[in-house]
């Protein structure tokens, strides 16, 4: 797939089929995360993958988006290290190009992402359900399948609508 049109084609998908995901895929995902660019490349990102049935009940508890986990083949808690940040604002940016990345990487692959940010409430929760200390602060779940359906139509505004000057 062409890179410009998978980022046109890329759209949060909320409903996968019983196929689970292999480790593999998931491990080429997680290295089109770490293909985001960092400030300073000090790439803060760090990833647990969640497979177990068991493991996503629990976790699906954490989200009123619980029945978008309890669908998914896989989902993916991403997390800051907080050791390894040097300023608050550019180490988020660079988490969200990450998580950018896994969406794109999972669309290019012929599965369905969505990016779920609601569960970030439960922060502690989830931080302590996989096991990590308090150097690690969630930034999302991205929960994964093959898509049961057509992503949503979400509209864009427009170039004219945003371009709000040309100097
Ligand atoms: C920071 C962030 C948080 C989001 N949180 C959620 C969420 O909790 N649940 C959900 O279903 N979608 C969530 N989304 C997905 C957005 O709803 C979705 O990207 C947006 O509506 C545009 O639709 P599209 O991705 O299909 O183009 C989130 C997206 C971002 C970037």
């Amino acid at each position: 797939m062409e890179l410009l049109e998978g980022l046109q084609t890329r759209r949060s998908i909320r409903t996968y089929t019983e196929r689970p995901v292999t480790r593999e895929q998931l491990h080429e995902i997680i290295h089109a995360g770490t293909m985001a660019p960092s400030g300073m490349n000090n790439q803060p990102w760090r990833f647990v993958t969640i497979q177990s049935k068991e493991t996503l009940q629990k976790l699906a508890q954490f989200t009123k988006y619980s029945q978008v986990i309890g669908k998914a083949a896989a989902c993916i808690a991403v997390f800051v290290d907080k050791t390894a940040m040097y300023h608050e604002v550019k180490d988020h940016q660079s988490m969200g190009a990450c998580i950018q990345n896994l969406l794109l990487a999972s669309h290019g692959m012929g599965l369905g992402a969505v990016w779920l940010g609601e569960i970030l409430k439960s922060a502690k929760e989830v931080r302590e359900l996989c096991g990590l200390s308090n150097d690690m602060e969630l930034m999302a779940v991205v929960a994964l399948g093959h898509p049961a359906g057509k992503g949503g139509t979400a509209s864009r505004k427009s170039v004219e609508e945003v371009l709000i000057r040309e100097m």
